[in-house]
């Protein structure tokens, strides 16, 4: 049976927030022991396999999973998997409702963009799939829409959706118009904002993510409540910030428990998305200790020393976003300059630290990992740091490099690459040709070393 998005291609791509090595280094932190290395994962709503396709290619040593209702998507991941050779992912043509249960166990369950958009008996699939096939130490990642900012995607989908409209470009007139008319200064200042993000985004996502039949905002309890029955508690967000926030402390909110804190914070926050990570329920899991279990995990810097002033602080530049951080703890600079010489490699944060590491520099290890400043792992990514002899690039780089500009870092990020003879240049490096006949300066074989495209 054709899907909707079957008809309209939905554009996906890949999600950092997903990547198995985020999830096990945030459960790591909550004193957790998730499986590393060899795992299996499940990409639910896989679509054309954008997100599970680069995780393949990245992490070699684990098997990979996609399902997705919509054929004709699951069809252009295969041929693009069969494109490249691999044998470390499969994608099926499959409703959730249908699951085999041959295809479990996983170690890691990821659903993005897929619980607000599918009826509730599927959201039960979903966590009856978890309940079933998640491995003891396994973790799920999910991610919705939240209340309150939903209240607001509430009223602009009803407009969008106003009967006789049917099509992005007259929901969107009818938006305008609506706009035009409003009488109200709130109400006048909510719809430009809602316009501008419409306006900013691909038609193809508006047309399924507002226009859709399935459509669900979740308070965040709401949400937790619902998969409870299935044996799944609240591990943590799949990112630190929101975790980490001083302005909106557990204490502070004097909250009794972690999901009316987690619920207080989107309230603060006017919440509208949630990236949550869920496990077992009869796992322990231990809350706002991460400076005990940090010392587990490796760490990986793109900070660049850029200078040192007199009094010792160092200034680093992030060269992956603008701005400068100033650092001055001895030994957390001499972490961070053991670290810039081999980005985007990681080392264990034990072999960094001294053995009995000052609490302060743990603490500003997080502060930095909250503000992706450097990023925590618990997986060993196939990622070079020095110019090889004979280079390779990632193959799917490659390959996405022979169709267009967007390309997918072995970091799970994604680069642009507008210059039609840099994408020519990538497609070179595989691994046949010496970096002496290549003709590149070595400040651009370096900044694809950077950028993580370059396979070690
Ligand atoms: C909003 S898209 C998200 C795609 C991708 N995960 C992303 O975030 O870019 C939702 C996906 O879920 C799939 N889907 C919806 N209902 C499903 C079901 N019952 N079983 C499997 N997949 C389903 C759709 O076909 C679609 O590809």
């Amino acid at each position: 049976m054709s899907s909707t998005y079957d008809q309209v291609l939905y554009p996906s791509k890949a999600f950092q927030d997903t990547h198995p090595d985020r999830l096990a280094s945030i459960a790591t932190l909550h004193g957790l022991r998730p499986p590393t290395g060899s795992c299996r994962v499940l990409d639910v709503g896989c679509g054309d396999g954008s997100n599970v396709i680069p995780l393949a290619v990245a992490l070699p040593g684990a098997h990979f999973v996609g399902i997705d209702l919509a054929a004709r998507p699951v069809e252009m991941g295969q041929a693009t998997i069969a494109r490249l050779g691999l044998t470390n992912v499969d994608l099926h043509a499959l409703d959730i409702l249908d699951f085999p249960a041959h295809l479990g166990p996983f170690d890691y369950i990821v659903a993005h963009g897929f619980c607000s958009w599918v009826p509730p008996i599927v959201l039960d699939a979903f966590f009856a799939l978890c309940q079933r096939h998640l491995t003891a130490n396994g973790v799920v990642y999910a991610s919705y829409n939240t209340y309150p900012e939903g209240h607001l995607r509430d009223a602009t989908r009803r407009i969008l959706r106003h009967p006789g409209e049917g099509t992005v470009a007259k929901g969107k007139e009818h938006l305008a118009a609506v706009r035009q008319r409003a009488t109200h200064a709130l109400w006048q200042s909510i719809l430009d904002s809602e316009i501008q993000r419409l306006d900013a985004r691909d038609e193809n996502v508006t047309y399924h993510d507002e226009l859709g039949d399935a459509y669900h905002c979740f308070y965040f309890a709401d949400f937790i409540e619902r998969a409870a029955p299935f044996g799944l508690q609240f591990l943590a967000e799949s990112r630190l910030r929101p975790l980490l926030c001083p302005a909106h402390s557990r204490e502070e909110l004097a909250q009794p428990d972690e999901i009316s804190f987690q619920q207080a914070l989107d309230l603060h926050t006017f919440q509208g998305f949630r990236r949550t990570l869920l496990c077992r329920a009869d796992l322990p899991i231990e809350r706002g200790n991460f400076a005990r279990h940090l010392p587990k995990l490796n760490l990986a810097s793109p900070l660049r020393f850029v200078s040192r002033s007199a009094n010792g602080a160092e200034i680093f530049r992030n060269d992956r976003a603008p701005g400068q951080v100033e650092l001055n703890h001895p030994e957390l600079l001499a972490i961070l300059h053991r670290l810039e010489a081999v980005w985007p490699q990681a080392q264990p944060l034990a072999n960094l630290l001294p053995t009995t590491p000052d609490p302060t520099v743990l603490d500003q290890i997080l502060a930095l990992a909250a503000a992706s400043l450097v990023f925590l792992r618990s997986f060993d990514l196939p990622v070079a740091h020095t110019p090889a002899h004979r280079p390779i690039a990632s193959p799917l780089a490659r390959l996405q490099a022979s169709a267009g500009p967007r390309l997918t870092t072995l970091l799970h990020t994604q680069v642009q690459f507008d210059e039609p003879s840099a994408r020519e240049f990538l497609q070179l490096l595989d691994g046949t040709r010496a970096t002496d006949s290549l003709g590149a300066g070595e400040a651009i074989l370096t900044s694809l070393y950077r950028m993580g495209l370059m396979i070690a």
